[in-house]
């Protein structure tokens, strides 16, 4: 049996929880599988919320067995019994798992069964647990667990009663197994907690217990998380992804960029612009645009990092409004284009060749500008060129740059 009748209130959606997709299918989608991929299972049993029978059965999709959808309750414990009702004399062996737990591996479903055809007439999956867990009084405003003569109003202070020893606690998971008849005879026994929420049981082996009866627990995995939370749908949502082989922890991908511009011409007047600064006194780069060649070449980088074209393509002859820009505003919308495209911007590299001007006074005032426009660290340095070449022979300035970029999860 499938327990899909929740609403997923911590979860906040419009949907119920078991319809939220998760690495692009329902969470019911891929519990349903899971327990079928096993081979323990001949038929599902599925519960929903009152009215979302259609879209649940629909989201169960074509599977291998028959499966049933019948509507649930108020409370976990109420949607079981619903769905225990529909399992007659020829089950011998009920499987409860909840829908929030998409990813219970095939592997821990055969564990569960094989333990309760092993004899165990009831079994859950449990973890050891990490966290030191205390018991407390309920919170209760004035009662028994608020310190005396405190203000109303301030946070309320729980009380702790004892400190279990944690080597003896298990966090359980689903799905749990029983035989059909023990369970549906312990379901029995507590239909008179299944109306209310605060005294309904959280899980099926709670309600074995109260009838006395002894309750096991084998190896759970971790795989096996339930989704009750934004955070847990985003860490469910890697661990699909790492099991499609990883395009949500894809590698990082690198990119290189190079910008060379001539000095002006003797005579010209033109300001040297260079890594987003000014440089009065210096003699200028000819060009149309500012000839910022450290600006070009990291926006370039960017581009070819992401895979989407270069200075050319973006800023070319197609998009005149571009043609007066800064240096450092091409950076910011080439960075900009970057992240549309889907990808995180890691840094950028820049190494400036050239004589002239000489950086290194000036080299964390740049770097502040370039990464201002960036949005990320762009580092800056300097070299000369051994006296050749256009830059070496001091006719121009040159810059090559790298950038990293990352696929966004
Ligand atoms: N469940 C159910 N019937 C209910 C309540 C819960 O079948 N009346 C199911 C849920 O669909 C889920 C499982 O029990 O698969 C565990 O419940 P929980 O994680 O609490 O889910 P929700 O009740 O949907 O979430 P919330 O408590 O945040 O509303
Ligand atoms: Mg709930």
């Amino acid at each position: 049996m499938l327990t899909a009748a929740g609403s997923g209130t911590r979860l906040g959606r419009d949907l119920p929880k078991a319809l939220v997709e998760v690495g692009g299918l329902p969470m019911i989608t891929h519990a349903a599988r899971g327990l079928v991929r096993s081979g323990a299972v001949d038929a599902l049993v599925v519960t929903a919320p009152p009215g979302r029978s259609a879209e649940m059965r629909a989201a169960v999709g074509p599977l291998d067995v028959d499966v049933r959808v019948v509507d649930g309750g108020a409370t976990r414990q109420a949607s079981v019994a619903a769905g225990l009702a529909l399992a007659g004399p020829d089950v011998d062996v009920v499987l409860v798992h909840d829908a929030a737990r998409p990813f219970a591996p095939p592997a821990l479903v055969e564990r569960v069964v094989a333990a309760v055809r092993g004899g165990h007439r009831a079994v859950v999956p449990g973890l050891p647990v990490t966290d030191t867990i205390k018991r407390v009084l309920p919170a209760s405003p004035g009662g028994d667990a608020t310190p005396d003569g405190r203000p109303a109003g301030e946070p309320v202070v729980e009380r702790v009663v004892d400190t279990p020893d944690r080597g003896v606690l298990r966090a359980v998971q689903t799905p749990q197994g029983f035989e059909r008849e023990l369970l549906q005879r312990a379901h029995a026994d507590g239909t008179a907690r299944a109306a209310a929420e605060h005294l309904a049981a959280t899980d099926d082996a709670g309600l074995v217990e109260a009838l006395g009866q002894p309750v096991h627990v084998v190896a759970g995995d971790p795989a096996a998380l339930k989704i009750t939370t934004e955070a847990d749908l985003a860490r469910a949502a890697l661990l699909v992804d790492e099991r499609a082989g990883g395009t949500m922890t894809a590698l990082p991908r690198t990119g290189v960029g190079v910008d060379v511009h001539a000095f002006a011409p003797d005579g010209t007047e033109r300001e040297l612009w260079l890594g987003g600064l000014r440089w009065p006194g210096e003699r200028g780069l000819a060009g149309h645009s500012d000839a910022d060649v450290a600006a070009h070449a990291a926006a370039d980088a960017l581009f070819n990092a992401a895979g989407i074209g270069d200075l050319g393509a973006h800023f070319g002859t197609s998009e005149p409004e571009w043609a007066g820009a800064s240096g450092a505003a091409l950076l910011a919308e080439a960075a900009r284009r970057v992240r549309a495209a889907g990808f995180e911007i890691g840094n950028v590299g820049v190494q400036v060749i050239g004589n002239r001007p000489r950086l290194g006074p000036r080299r964390t005032e740049a770097e502040a500008v370039l990464s201002e426009a960036a949005g990320a660290p762009v580092s800056l340095s300097a070299t000369t060129a051994d006296g050749l070449g256009l830059t070496g022979r001091g006719e121009g300035v040159a810059a090559i740059a790298t950038a990293v970029v990352a696929p966004r999860p």
